[in-house]
């Protein structure tokens, strides 16, 4: 594990804790909620860890560092991160040592720290994802003052480079190229949890990919919660250009976009790329209705979308194109959700993800009154599914009989002929192989579809 670009004093931590466990058989456990971003944090966690000194273990009971890495964003969400939390209140009880932590969005939120703060004694300390690179200190403390720690609301600003990931496969990568969002849509609690847009340097992020690139990783997602506001000296276009003339066979995605920064530009990259990157875009509509899309802030009408859409289809005919929904926003009426569903069948999504919407203590929205009953909001959600499931099963019926490219992920299941791997538009394949093609592109003919998969099998078969 390479440390050497960490500051000093992270170094001297992560030595001291790795000190302080010498000999003990040290193991811990990361549990994920959340977006990709998360995702991406975690595997910083794990490495952090592992240079500590630490062990993966397989299971939360067997480790003595356990971290919960948490999404705020739905209550769902949130409810789930409290009540895994509470499964770990006989770990510490059975091992006083053990250290455990509460690390992402809800370790940002004032109300949330204050809870864990009067509720949850054992855990030892919560640590907000603009501070990850404090984990090794906090971890430290913990261990040695024996003293819970809250970090809340401190250095917003910097990025902390040089954080070695544990990866999960080798084949695949995040890459999170910015941080933060400045849109402050009505509704959304991250903007509060995650600071202000700040973006990586792009020599980082270009060293980071051809390191990938050299080791054999097949497929790179560029991360942020507005992935294409990216700005550094080069534009998110630029960044995405300068990165598919890069050698080597491997494949480009990004995600999270905001329909406001599609450029013109964009749009030409990823024409210009059709090699190395791929023909999706996961565009968020939130609302069919600009009245809605107003009280959201989203800044863009429905029209625009649409516009949107029509110029990514025309330049890049394939392309697969996924957005997420919330149904229920405040003062929706029985017209604007038939805005949205009117938008969602003409644009005809390969998916789609639809968010109940729920109130976030904080943000604009949370003091709107919400005028619409529960059932109704079932109603519209099962009606948007029941399209989106049709559309969904459209677009991977035109994929029946054509040879794609896929990138296999690895056996279905254990022991069994059937791999599964993602195409290039980012669907779902299960197919039959000879060789296990783990890791690597092949060819697949497709045999059948359904709304969510794709069956087919291998060239090698
Ligand atoms: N930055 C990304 C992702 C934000 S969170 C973006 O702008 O799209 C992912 C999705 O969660 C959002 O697209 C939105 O559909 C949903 N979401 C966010 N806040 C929500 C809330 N308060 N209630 C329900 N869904 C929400
Ligand atoms: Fe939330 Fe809007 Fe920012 Fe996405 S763009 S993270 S929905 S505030
Ligand atoms: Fe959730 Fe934080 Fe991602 S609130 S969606 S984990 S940025």
């Amino acid at each position: 594990m390479n440390i050497d670009f960490l500051s000093k004093d992270i170094q001297e931590h992560i030595a001291q804790v790795r000190a302080h466990i010498d000999g003990s058989f040290a193991r811990y456990f990361v549990i994920t909620l959340g977006c990709q971003q998360n995702e991406a944090d975690s595997e910083r966690i794990r490495g952090m860890a592992a240079a500590m000194g630490y062990q993966p273990a397989e299971r939360a009971e067997e480790a003595s560092l356990i971290v919960v890495n948490t999404c705020a964003v739905r209550e769902h969400a949130e409810l789930k991160a409290l009540s895994l939390l509470g499964r770990f209140k006989h770990v510490k009880a059975a091992v006083p040592e053990t250290v455990i932590a509460l690390c992402g969005c809800m370790a940002a939120e004032p109300g949330t720290v204050r809870t864990i703060k009067e509720k949850f004694p054992y855990v030892s300390f919560a640590l907000e994802p603009n501070m990850l690179h404090r984990f090794p200190e906090l971890v430290h403390r913990a261990l040695t003052e024996r003293r819970r720690t809250f970090l809340l609301g401190e250095d917003m600003g910097d990025i902390a480079e040089g954080i070695p990931p544990v990866r999960s496969t080798s084949h695949r990568a995040w890459v999170s190229i910015m941080y933060g969002c400045n849109n402050f849509c009505s509704y959304c609690i991250v903007p509060y949890v995650r600071g202000r847009e700040r973006s990586r340097d792009a020599a980082r992020i270009m060293d980071e990919c051809r390191e990938l690139i050299a080791d054999g990783c097949r497929e790179i997602t560029l991360l942020g919660q507005n992935v294409n506001s990216y700005r550094s000296e080069l534009t998110f276009a630029q960044l995405l250009e300068q990165i598919a003339r890069l050698d080597g066979e491997f494949r480009l995605r990004f995600m999270t976009s905001h329909p406001k920064d599609v450029s013109e530009e964009l749009i030409a990259v990823m024409a210009r790329y059709p090699d190395k990157i791929a023909p999706a875009f996961h565009l968020p509509l939130q609302s069919g209705s600009d009245r809605i899309l107003k009280e959201m802030n989203r800044t863009y009408t429905r029209e625009r979308y649409l516009s949107i859409v029509e110029a990514l289809r025309r330049a890049i005919p394939d392309i697969a194109i996924t957005t997420d929904i919330i149904v229920g926003f405040p003062g929706e009426s029985d017209e604007d959700f038939e805005d949205t569903y009117r938008t969602v069948e003409a644009v005809g999504y390969d998916s789609l993800f639809s968010f109940i919407y729920s109130p976030r203590e904080g943000t604009k929205a949370a003091k709107l009154a919400q005028t619409t009953d529960e059932a109704t909001i079932k109603v519209r959600m099962e009606r948007l599914i029941a399209l989106a499931q049709r559309s969904s099963y459209e677009k991977n019926q035109a994929y029946v009989g054509r040879r794609v490219r896929v990138l296999c992920d690895g056996p279905a299941r254990e022991g069994e002929e059937a791999y599964i791997g993602r195409t290039d538009s980012g669907k779902l394949v299960r197919f039959q192989s000879a060789g296990d093609p783990t890791g690597c592109f092949v060819s697949v003919t497709i045999d059948k579809a359904t709304p969510f998969d794709l069956f087919g099998v291998a060239d090698d078969t």
